[in-house]
């Protein structure tokens, strides 16, 4: 089965220069590019193959307006993305990034036409509670997180990323694949259950901590497991490719 694989570029590279160039050498057709804001248009106009995805939006829905400084969720759709990382624990904690400031670009994702990548996970202080801690806390992020799609129908993306698992917070290692299968199996599950009342969407469950071209594949064979969202080794063309490679085989 043929696997998402998402490169989270974050704040890099440093230049328009060598974004193009990484984009250039990443430009394969499953995969999906999430430059910096910066640098999204002249990213998205040079790929020919991959997939634009954006890595953040503001909480707007009006497609342009008095919004000093904001970019909305429209204009990226337009700029040609498809997808938009949403919650993501560094602007969760670096940038105090709130619970309902997420549920509003939720929507607005959603309200534009793009594919929310709603990224959820605990901190190490929860994980070392255990697993039912882990659950309850992103329960939690779930419910608020995706508050405004109430009546609405079709298809988000939840990202599970650990945030003790992530690469640039010094890793404590990667999760085991089994417990990041049933986490995420846990995730569809909870949704499945809690907005059948309410909304109707087509849920994937995508994992990022860590992912690289030498621990994949384990991933991979967890069958909850739709993709991959990759930070530290999308910024490597090589084993980039190479995740690609393996998730599509
Ligand atoms: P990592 O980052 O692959 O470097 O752990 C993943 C992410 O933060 O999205």
């Amino acid at each position: 089965m043929k696997h998402l694989v998402i490169a989270n570029w974050k704040m890099n590279p440093g230049s328009i220069e060598e974004a193009l160039k990484l984009a250039k050498a990443e430009d394969i057709s499953q995969a999906v590019i999430a430059p910096s804001t910066l640098h999204f248009l002249q990213v998205g106009k040079s790929l020919r193959r991959a997939t634009l995805a954006a890595q953040d939006i503001d909480p707007i829905t009006d497609p342009s307006g008095p919004y000093t400084g904001s970019v909305s969720a429209g204009m990226i759709k337009r700029a040609g993305a498809r997808y938009v990382i949403i919650g993501h624990s560094e602007r969760r904690t670096r940038l105090e990034e709130s619970d309902e400031r997420i549920a509003k670009k939720v929507e607005a994702a959603f309200l534009s036409g793009l594919t929310p990548i709603l990224c959820v996970g605990e901190p190490l202080t929860v994980r070392e509670k255990g697993y039912l801690a882990v659950r309850e806390y992103i329960a939690s992020q779930l419910a608020t997180g995706l508050e405004y799609l109430q009546g609405k129908a079709g298809k988000i993306i939840i990202a599970y990323e650990p945030i003790w698992a992530i690469s640039t917070n010094g890793a404590h290692g990667t999760d085991d694949p089994e417990g990041a299968g049933e986490t995420i199996q846990y995730i569809k599950a909870f949704l499945s259950e809690s907005m059948k009342q309410w909304a109707q969407f087509k849920v994937l469950g995508i994992y990022g901590g860590s992912i690289n071209a030498q621990n994949v594949m384990p991933f991979m064979k967890e069958r909850s497991i739709d993709g991959f969202l990759v930070g530290g080794a999308s910024l490597k063309p090589k084993e980039f490719s190479k995740i690609v490679e393996i998730c599509n085989q």
